[in-house]
C-alpha cells in the first residue's frame, strides 16, 4: 500500500534532504508527491527549463526506497509569465481582474495560458518519462480551490460556442431559456452575454446573489465546470503520449463547483485531499465517510487519499490539534471506505510564505514528535494489513445519488432560506449511517439496478431519460426516495407543468396540493413514522392518489395533511418525503425505510459515533470498525472474530478504546 507525504524539497536546504529521506523511511512512508507549485524553479525564464533540482531530489528519495507521484506546476503560473500575458488572470464578475500573489490566478480559457501550459507539460513529461520512481502523475493542484467562475472575455466567447454547440441556433437557445422574459431575446450569438453584474444584483455584507435567468446561469455553470474539465484533458493528452503510468487529480470531497463525475472519467484514478479539523470548521465523521463514499463513487472504484491531515493547520489562524489517535483512525477511516493510498499533508511544516502554520508530520523544527510516530505506527500497520486493505470492495447495498446539475440549481435559486443541497444530502446519508446502513455517493448515470435502495433527495433538475430509467428501477423491484423540490423543473432549469412531484408524480402516486416555505424560525410539526418530528425548511401538502400515508402534519393549517408518502409501482416501492426533518425523526424514518428495502446494518446496536464498513478483499470478509469518541465505547459481536491489526481474538461484548479501530475477520 501506498503511504507517504507531500513533500517540497525546494523549501529547505539541499543537506537535509537526506535526513528527510531516511525519516521518511524510519516513519514507513514510501511514497512522496512532489512539485505542484514549483514552476518558478522548473522554468526560471520562458524556455529555460531546470529540473535538475528534481532529478537529484528523486535520487534521494528513491535510495531510501520512496516513490513519487509527480505534478504539473501549472496552479501556480510564475510572475514572467503573468507579466507577459496579464489577460490570463482570471476576471470577476464585476469586471475586476484578479491579480499576482497567491495560488491558481489562471483562466481555463486563455488560449495563451493554455499554450503555456502545453509547453511546460511536455517538457515535465518529456524529461521524466522514463523515471523509474515515478508510479502516478498529478495534474494542477485542486481545480477550483478558491474560485473557478471566470468572466473574462475568453469566457465569453469560450461560452458562446459552448451554447451554439449545445443549442445549434439562437432561436432554440431562446426557446429553451425563455428569454422573452424581461425582453431578454438574443438576435444572434454575437449579442450573448455570461452572467456578470447587471442592475438587479443584491449585495448585502459578504453575500452577494446574481438574479440572472435562471437557464443561463445554470448553463454558464456548467461551462465552467466543463472548462476545467477541458483544462485537465489538454495535460492528461500530452502526458499520455510520454508515458502510461496512471495520471489523477486532487480533488476536493464535498466541493461541488466542478461536475466531479466529469473531471473524473479522464482520470486513471480519483484522488482527494481530506482535511477534519481546520479554523474554516472541524467536519463530523459522517461528514468525512460520506465524502469519502462520494469520492469512490465517482468512478465506483476505489482512490486515494493525496492530502490527509497530519498536524494543526490554518493559514492565519490555527483550527484544533488532532488529538492522539485521531491521525491514525482518520487513516483507517478513509481505508475502511476505499482509499488504497494515503499520503500525508505535508511532511514538515513551512517557515515562510502563506502556509508556515500548516503543521505536517513534522513541526518547523523537523523533529519527530507525537504525530510522527502515530503516522509511523500506522504506516507498519498498513505495511502488514496490504492485501487486505488494497483493491477491497466496500460492500454496500444503498446509493445516495449527488448531482452537480442539481446543486447549481439550488445554489442559483435555493428555495428557502437555510435551503442547502449538500446539508439536504447529509442529513439523509446520516439518517442511514444512524442506521448502521453502508452507502456508495454517486451519480444518477450509476448503473442503479444492483442497489436495495436509491435516495435522491431534492433532485429538481430531471430528464425525460433519467425518469424512464428510474421506472425501470423500480417496475425491477428497487426502492426509490424522493423529496420536496424534486421533479419540479426541467433540465434545462425551466419549472414543468405537470402537477408537482412533477417527473416523480406517477412514480410516487401523490400530487402536491401547495406547498409551504418555512421562513424565519417557523417549524412545521409532523407525526406517524417519524414519532414526532419537527420540519424547518418546507412542507409539501400531499394529496395521496395511489400513495399509503407514512406520516401528516400535526400543526399549521395542513394539519392532518400527508407529509410521507409510500407508493408500491411495480415490483418496487417510491417514498416521497415532503418535508425536512430534525435528526431523531429523520433516523427514524430511514430505519423504517431500510427495514422495508430488506437493508441489514452492518453491525446491530453501535453506540454513537461508532462506524462499522464492510469489506472484501480476495474473497476475504472483515468489518472494520472505527470508534471516533474520545471516549472508550463498546460493541456487540456475534460470536468470536480476531483482529488484524493486534492479532487479537475478539467475542461478543467488546470494549473499543477511544479513537481506536478494528479490522474482524471471522
Ligand atoms: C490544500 C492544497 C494544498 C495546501 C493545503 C493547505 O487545499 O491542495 O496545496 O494549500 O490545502 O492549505
Amino acid at each position: 500500500m501506498y503511504f507517504g507525504a507531500d513533500y517540497y524539497p525546494e523549501h529547505w536546504p539541499r543537506e537535509r534532504w537526506e535526513v528527510d529521506a531516511s525519516m521518511m523511511k524510519e516513519a514507513n512512508l514510501n511514497i512522496v508527491r512532489l512539485a505542484e507549485f514549483s514552476w518558478s524553479l522548473m522554468e526560471p525564464q520562458e524556455g529555460v527549463y531546470n529540473f535538475a533540482w528534481l532529478d537529484d531530489a528523486i535520487r534521494v528519495l528513491s535510495a531510501q526506497g520512496l516513490k513519487v507521484v509527480m505534478c504539473t506546476p501549472t496552479a501556480t503560473p510564475p510572475k514572467w509569465l503573468m507579466d507577459k500575458h496579464p489577460d490570463i488572470y482570471q476576471v470577476d464578475r464585476f469586471g475586476r481582474q484578479r491579480g499576482f500573489g497567491s495560488r491558481r490566478h489562471y483562466c481555463f480559457n486563455s488560449s495563451v495560458y493554455r499554450e503555456y501550459t502545453e509547453k511546460i507539460v511536455t517538457a515535465l513529461a518529456e524529461h521524466f518519462k522514463d523515471n523509474e520512481s515515478i508510479v502516478a502523475w498529478q495534474i494542477d493542484n485542486e481545480f477550483g480551490c478558491h474560485d473557478n467562475i471566470c468572466y473574462c472575455d475568453n469566457c465569453l466567447e469560450g461560452f458562446k460556442k459552448w451554447c451554439r454547440d449545445k443549442y445549434g441556433s439562437i432561436e432554440n437557445l431562446n426557446a429553451e431559456w425563455g428569454t422573452i422574459f424581461w425582453s431578454q431575446t438574443y438576435r444572434n450569438w454575437d449579442e450573448l452575454i455570461i452572467p456578470a453584474y447587471t442592475e438587479c444584483d443584491t449585495i448585502s455584507g459578504m453575500t452577494s446573489r446574481n438574479t440572472h435567468n435562471p437557464s443561463l446561469m445554470l448553463d454558464f455553470r456548467r461551462f465552467s465546470s466543463d472548462s476545467a474539465v477541458d483544462y485537465q484533458k489538454l495535460q492528461i493528452d500530452i502526458i499520455k503520449r510520454y508515458t502510461d503510468k496512471p495520471i489523477t487529480h486532487n480533488l476536493m470531497g464535498h466541493f461541488s463547483d466542478i461536475d466531479y463525475y466529469n473531471l473524473g472519467k479522464d482520470l486513471d484514478f480519483i484522488s482527494w485531499d481530506n482535511y477534519i479539523r481546520t479554523p474554516w470548521g472541524e467536519a463530523g465523521y459522517k461528514e468525512t465517510s460520506m465524502a469519502h463514499d462520494l469520492m469512490r463513487g465517482i468512478k465506483n472504484k476505489n482512490f486515494w487519499v493525496m492530502e490527509q491531515q497530519s498536524g494543526p493547520c490554518g493559514w492565519n489562524n490555527l483550527g484544533s490539534t488532532p488529538a492522539p489517535g485521531q491521525l491514525r483512525l482518520w487513516s483507517y477511516q478513509a481505508v475502511a471506505h476505499g482509499a488504497d493510498a494515503i499520503v500525508y499533508f505535508r511532511w514538515r511544516a513551512c517557515t515562510f510564505g502563506t502556509e508556515q502554520y500548516w503543521y505536517g508530520i513534522l513541526d518547523h523544527d523537523g523533529k519527530p514528535r507525537r504525530r510522527y510516530r502515530e503516522i509511523q505506527q500506522t504506516g507498519s500497520e498498513f505495511e502488514k494489513l496490504t492485501d487486505l486493505f488494497v483493491g477491497a470492495e466496500t460492500v454496500t447495498e444503498a446509493a445516495l445519488i449527488k448531482s452537480y446539475d442539481n446543486s447549481w440549481c439550488h445554489g442559483i435559486q435555493y428555495h428557502v432560506t437555510g435551503f442547502d443541497y449538500n446539508k439536504i444530502l447529509t442529513q439523509y446519508y446520516s439518517g442511514l449511517a444512524d442506521n448502521g446502513i453502508s452507502l456508495d455517493v454517486t451519480s444518477a448515470d450509476t448503473d442503479l439496478s444492483k442497489y436495495k435502495l436509491v435516495v435522491m433527495p431534492a433532485f429538481n433538475l430531471m430528464s425525460d431519460d433519467l425518469k424512464e430509467r428510474l421506472e425501470k428501477y423500480v417496475t425491477d423491484g428497487g426502492n426509490l426516495l424522493v423529496t420536496f423540490r424534486s421533479g419540479t423543473k426541467d433540465w434545462n432549469n425551466k419549472m414543468s407543468t405537470d402537477t408537482l412531484p412533477g417527473y416523480f408524480k406517477n412514480l410516487a402516486g401523490v400530487e402536491v396540493e401547495e406547498f409551504d416555505a418555512l421562513y424565519g424560525d417557523r417549524t412545521a410539526e409532523v407525526d406517524g413514522i417519524t414519532g414526532k418530528g419537527t420540519a424547518s425548511l418546507w412542507c409539501d401538502v400531499i394529496k395521496p392518489e395511489t400513495a399509503k400515508v407514512l406520516a401528516t402534519y400535526s400543526s399549521d393549517f395542513y394539519k392532518g395533511a400527508a407529509a410521507i408518502t409510500a407508493n408500491e409501482f411495480g415490483k418496487g416501492k417510491v417514498f416521497y418525503v415532503g418535508c425536512d426533518l430534525d435528526t431523531c425523526s429523520m433516523k427514524a424514518l430511514m430505519k423504517f425505510i431500510a427495514q422495508e428495502a430488506g437493508l441489514l446494518p452492518v453491525l446491530a446496536d453501535l453506540p454513537e459515533g461508532v462506524e462499522a464498513v464492510r469489506r472484501i478483499s480476495k474473497g476475504i470478509e472483515y468489518l472494520m470498525v472505527m470508534n471516533h469518541n474520545e471516549t472508550e465505547a463498546q460493541i456487540k459481536l456475534d460470536g468470536e472474530f480476531t483482529d488484524m491489526i493486534t492479532g487479537e481474538k475478539v467475542r461478543n461484548d467488546v470494549k473499543i478504546q477511544p479513537y481506536g479501530v478494528f479490522a474482524l475477520v471471522r
